[in-house]
């Protein structure tokens, strides 16, 4: 039995900020976040707009394209780092207002590698429980979690939501054929959150990065993933169709193809429209191409991302 997809979706905030508007405000240029980070402009949510507002449009419109009733749905599980309140979660947010009235409800907190994770998960609560629907979304609003003032993090994030719903199927030539998990809590430092006064002293915490460090790490990291997960299920990347990674510069995945010789053609970039949207940034990416008919169903997926923790992982799934 496998673990197939059997819908997704996106949502985007309205509201679009260009690296011009930001340079209104802002010591930066176009220039220079266009030229280190491949991000030309992002999506941002509005005061009154939280990660779960994202995540339940998107859950909506997952469930509406298969005509889904909300009460059959078995299971929620919201992959975020910007979760409204430290609890209730995202995920019971999302139940409630969808009217998903049997669901069990889940956040998961794996930084830019959680959707990931959220899959790795999910798969396996489906197989072990015989679950019959499970939405996993990936929703983030990570402009809220960074100090506007320091141009060295605030210019590389956007806001923005992504669902899967899974469901078990017998047909064995699609669905999630693997995942593979990793952290080192060693490097921590590289890249946190602290769950306390931030710089505006709001009770909030802003985002602290270590940039150059991190940007190494996502290279490396991913293309050993990469490589373990395609040696362990005895595939090459040939047998990818298209590699959809987690959006946080086009220069890492640039560096990823150069190091590994994998076709950068074969590689899906919303950098440039959506910038870092931590672990929406894969479904994202996805719906994306989709919709642009470029990825088509039936087409094999490698995902990969590295988050803070650090915590890194790859997946492959056929749709
Ligand atoms: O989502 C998962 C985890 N995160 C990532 O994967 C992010 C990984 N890292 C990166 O993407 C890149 O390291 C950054 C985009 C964050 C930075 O690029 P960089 O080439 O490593 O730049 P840098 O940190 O070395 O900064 C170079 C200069 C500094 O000035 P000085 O000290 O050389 O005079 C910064 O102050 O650029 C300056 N700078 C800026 N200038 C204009 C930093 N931010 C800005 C800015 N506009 N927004």
């Amino acid at each position: 039995m496998k673990v197939k997809v059997a819908s997704l979706s996106a949502h985007l905030p309205q509201k679009i900020v260009t690296n011009d508007d930001l340079a209104k405000t802002l010591d930066t240029s176009h220039e220079w976040i266009y030229t280190r980070t491949g991000i030309e402009s992002r999506h941002l949510s509005s005061d009154s707009e939280l990660s779960s507002d994202l995540a339940i449009e998107a859950a909506k419109k997952a469930i509406a394209r298969v005509n889904l009733n909300p009460k059959d749905v078995d299971g929620i599980i919201v992959s975020t780092t910007t979760a409204d309140r430290r609890f209730p979660s995202c995920a019971c947010r999302v139940q409630g207002e969808i009217g998903a009235e049997k669901a069990f409800a889940l956040d998961i907190n794996a930084a830019c590698c959680g959707f990931i994770y959220g899959l790795s998960v999910s798969d396996s609560m489906i197989k072990a429980m015989g679950l019959k629907n499970v939405l996993l979304i990936g929703a983030e609003t990570l402009s809220k979690f960074v100090d506007w003032t320091d141009r060295s993090t605030c210019v590389l994030f956007g806001d923005g939501a992504g669902a899967f719903l899974l469901q078990p199927s017998q047909d064995d030539s699609s669905g999630i054929i693997a995942t593979k998990l990793y952290s080192d809590g060693r490097k921590e430092k590289y890249e946190y959150i602290l769950a306390h006064n931030g710089p505006q002293n709001d009770n909030r915490g802003y985002t602290t990065m270590s940039g150059k460090a991190v940007f190494k790490c996502a290279i490396d990291c991913m293309a050993i993933s990469i490589n373990e997960i395609l040696d362990e299920n005895g595939m090459t990347i040939d047998d990818i169709d298209w590699i959809v990674p987690h959006q946080a510069n086009r220069r890492i995945l640039e560096a990823l193809c150069r190091m590994r010789n994998f076709p950068i053609e074969k590689v899906i970039i919303t950098t440039q429209n959506h910038a870092n949207t931590s672990s929406s940034s894969i479904p994202l990416a996805i719906c994306d191409a989709m919709a642009k008919g470029t990825i088509k169903e039936g087409d094999t997926l490698l995902f990969t991302a590295l988050g803070a923790g650090l915590v890194w992982g790859s997946a492959i799934v056929r749709l």
